[in-house]
C-alpha cells in the first residue's frame, strides 16, 4: 500500500514515515522543506533501511501535485503539511489561511481526480477553543482564538462537507494534544529554527546551555502547583496513531474526529522536574507573567481513540524527557 505523506519531512510527519515503513507501507513524501531539513529522508532511511520517495513541492501547487499522483498509485494520504505557529499566525494571518487552506483544497481536488478516498488529517486540540472544559471529548463544539486554530476548524468543516457530498470518502481528523519527545535513535526530533516557542524544545536548549534560562509563564493558575497543565504525548505514540487511523479509514466512510492524547495533565513545573531528574541535568528557570491566550488545563478524553482506533499512548513523561534530551545531544554532537 502506498501512502502519500504531505509534510512528511516535518517533526510529526518524519516519525510517522518511520512507523509506516517499518510496517511495510511504501511512503511518498511531498514537502516544500520550508520548516524541515533536506536531510530528513536520509535520516528516515538510516532508521528503517529504506529511503522514502521524496517530492520537493508546495502541496498547493496543483500541477506539481498532479505529477505525484500520476507517477504513483496513491492508496491513502496523511496530510501534515501546514504552518503551525500560533503567534506568527496572528501577525501574518493571510499567509496562514492561504497556505493551510489552499494546500488542503488542492490536495482534495487532486485526490478526487485520482479516485483516492482515504485521508488522515492533522488537526489539533486547539479546535476546542476557550469555552470547553478538560477533559475534551470529540463531540464538543469547536472554535478558535487565532488564525492558525481557525485553519484547523475550517479544514475540519471542509472535510465534513466533502464527506457528506461523497459518501465513499473517509476523513479521519486527528486532534493532537502536545507532542514532545523524539525518535529513540536521536536522528529525528523537534528542531525549530530560532528561539523555540514551545516548552520542550526550550527546556532542552536551556539544559544544553544554548539558552540561559526558561521563563515559566505564570504560577497563579487554578492547578495543583499553579502552572498550566498540558497533555504531553510522545511523538512516536502519536505517529503510531496515524497507522491506526489509516486502518480505520480503510473500513469506514465519513468524517470522524479522534483525540490523540494520554488523558493526563502534566504541569510545567512537573515537566521541568522530570526532565532534570531523568537526565541528571539542571534547567534554570524563573516564574514570569502569564502568556496571553494560555488556558489553565488542556487534556484529552482519549476513550474514543482507544475504543474505535484501538490505539492508546504507551510512553511515559520520563520517556519523552529522555528522548528529547538524547535528540538535542545527538544534534549538538553532529554540529
Ligand atoms: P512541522 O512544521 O515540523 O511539519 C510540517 C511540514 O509541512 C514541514 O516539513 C513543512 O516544510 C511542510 N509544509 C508546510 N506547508 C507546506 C506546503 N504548503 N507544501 C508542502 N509542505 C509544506 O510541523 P509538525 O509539528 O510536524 O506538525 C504537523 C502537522 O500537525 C501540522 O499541520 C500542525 O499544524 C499539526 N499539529 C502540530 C502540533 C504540534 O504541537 N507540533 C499540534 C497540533 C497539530
Ligand atoms: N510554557 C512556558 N514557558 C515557555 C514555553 C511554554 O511556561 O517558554 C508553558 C505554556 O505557558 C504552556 C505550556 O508550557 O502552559 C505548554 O506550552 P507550549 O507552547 O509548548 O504548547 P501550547 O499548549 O501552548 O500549544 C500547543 C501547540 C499549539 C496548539 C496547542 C493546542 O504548540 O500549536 O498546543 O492545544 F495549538
Amino acid at each position: 500500500m502506498t501512502i502519500l505523506v504531505t509534510g512528511g519531512a516535518g517533526y510529526i510527519g518524519s516519525h510517522t514515515c518511520v512507523e509506516l515503513q517499518q510496517k511495510g507501507y511504501d511512503v511518498v513524501i511531498a514537502d516544500n522543506f520550508f520548516n524541515s531539513s533536506l536531510d530528513v529522508p536520509e535520516r528516515i532511511a538510516k532508521i528503517t533501511g529504506k529511503k522514502p520517495k521524496v517530492y520537493q513541492l508546495d502541496v498547493a501547487d496543483e500541477h506539481a501535485l498532479e505529477l505525484v499522483f500520476s507517477a504513483n498509485c496513491i492508496d491513502a494520504v496523511i496530510h501534515f503539511a501546514g504552518l503551525k505557529a500560533v503567534g506568527e499566525s496572528c501577525h501574518i494571518p493571510l499567509h496562514y489561511y492561504r497556505n493551510n487552506l489552499d494546500s488542503t483544497l488542492t490536495l482534495l481536488e487532486t485526490m478526487e481526480r485520482h479516485n483516492c478516498k482515504q485521508l488522515v488529517f492533522s488537526s489539533s486540540a486547539t479546535v476546542y477553543g476557550p469555552a470547553n472544559e478538560s477533559p475534551y471529548t470529540e463531540d464538543m463544539p469547536t472554535s478558535a482564538t487565532n488564525p492558525y486554530g481557525w485553519t484547523k476548524v475550517m479544514i475540519e468543516q471542509i472535510l465534513r462537507d466533502y464527506c457528506t457530498a461523497d459518501s465513499g470518502f473517509s476523513a479521519v481528523l486527528l486532534r493532537y494534544f502536545n507532542p514532545i519527545g523524539a525518535h529513540e535513535s536521536g536522528l529525528l526530533g523537534d528542531d525549530p529554527n530560532g528561539i523555540p516557542n514551545n516548552l520542550m524544545p526550550f527546556v532542552a536548549r536551556v539544559a544544553a546551555g544554548q539558552l540561559p534560562e526558561l521563563t515559566v509563564f505564570g504560577n497563579d493558575y487554578p492547578t495543583r502547583d499553579g502552572t498550566c497543565l498540558r497533555d504531553y504525548i510522545h511523538v512516536v505514540d502519536l505517529a503510531k496513531g496515524h497507522l491506526s487511523a489509516l486502518s480505520y479509514a480503510a473500513s469506514h466512510t465519513g468524517a470522524e474526529a479522534f483525540n490523540l492524547g494520554t488523558g493526563e495533565g502534566v504541569s510545567v513545573l512537573e515537566l521541568i522536574n522530570t526532565f532534570e531528574r531523568v537526565n541528571e541535568v539542571s534547567v534554570p528557570h524563573r516564574i514570569g507573567e502569564r502568556r496571553e491566550g494560555d488556558l489553565a488545563d488542556v487534556y484529552a478524553d482519549p476513550s474514543r481513540a482507544r475504543n474505535e482506533l484501538h490505539w492508546v499512548a504507551e510512553k511515559t513523561v520520563e520517556d519523552m524527557c529522555r528522548d528529547s534530551w538524547h535528540f538535542i545531544q545527538t544534534r549538538m554532537a553532529e554540529q
